[in-house]
């Protein structure tokens, strides 16, 4: 563990059974669960649709953890508003349409916490500008766009790249990995520098949650 940060642990809804989203939300917060991690998908920025503000809504209503909201969509400048009355952080992707300096100042004047996020074929230093900007980095192990698929290793060197910029700028931003994150990646993250993960498969669907959350943070 390289982070100045407590490991966090956010469980992603993606993963749970949305019929039983009271359960759902009730099981990942009774396991151990630090945050509630949310996609929102519009169907064009990533090939698939999730759900949006409405559901999101809905979670925060019986959630007592915050809610970790990635916007895996084309115009988060556009949409955002509408996700800051549930949400305590809200994550953007640089690769969207929008003025990216922006759409972080303008979470952040709507009392959210923001966050950065990048795609695995983006390079690091397309993130690297927003530093000074953010309150979390999310690198993407997976191509984003559906639970279930296995981590992608070569992303490793991205942890430890912003990991190291983090210390060198005297920066204070969350590093957090999505995709593919169950005991082994969890440990490959954590050493390279990540201090929150993001799991929806490898929880959600483990015999014993609470186990498994547990085990990401060991
Ligand atoms: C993928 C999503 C992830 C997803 C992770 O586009 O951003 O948050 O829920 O799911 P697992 O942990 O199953 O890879
Ligand atoms: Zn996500």
């Amino acid at each position: 563990m390289k982070s100045p940060h407590p490991i966090i642990v956010a469980p992603s809804i993606l993963a749970s059974d949305f019929g039983r989203l009271h359960e759902e939300v009730r099981r990942a917060e009774a396991a151990g669960g630090d945050w509630l991690h949310m996609d929102v998908m519009d169907g064009h920025f990533v090939d698939n649709i999730s759900f949006g503000s409405a559901f999101v809504e809905a979670t925060a209503q019986v959630a007592t953890k915050p809610l970790d909201v990635h916007l895996m969509i084309e115009r988060p400048d556009h949409y955002f508003p509408r996700y800051v009355k549930s949400a305590r952080n809200i994550t953007v992707h640089v690769e969207a349409q929008h003025d990216v300096s922006a759409t972080l100042a303008a979470i952040r004047a709507a009392d959210c916490t923001c966050g950065l996020s990048l795609k695995p074929g983006t390079p690091i230093e397309q993130v690297k500008p927003f530093y000074g900007q953010i309150d979390l980095l999310l690198i993407m192990t997976v191509e984003p766009g559906f639970g279930g698929q296995s981590f992608m290793t070569d992303m490793l060197p991205k942890i430890a790249s912003a990991h190291a910029a983090r210390e060198r700028g005297g920066w204070n931003f969350r590093i957090e990995v999505d995709g593919g994150i169950g005991t082994e990646t969890a440990r490959l993250c954590l050493d390279q520098g990540a201090d929150t993960l993001v799991a929806g498969t490898s929880v959600f669907r483990a015999a014993d949650m609470a186990a498994a959350v547990a085990a990401l943070r060991e």
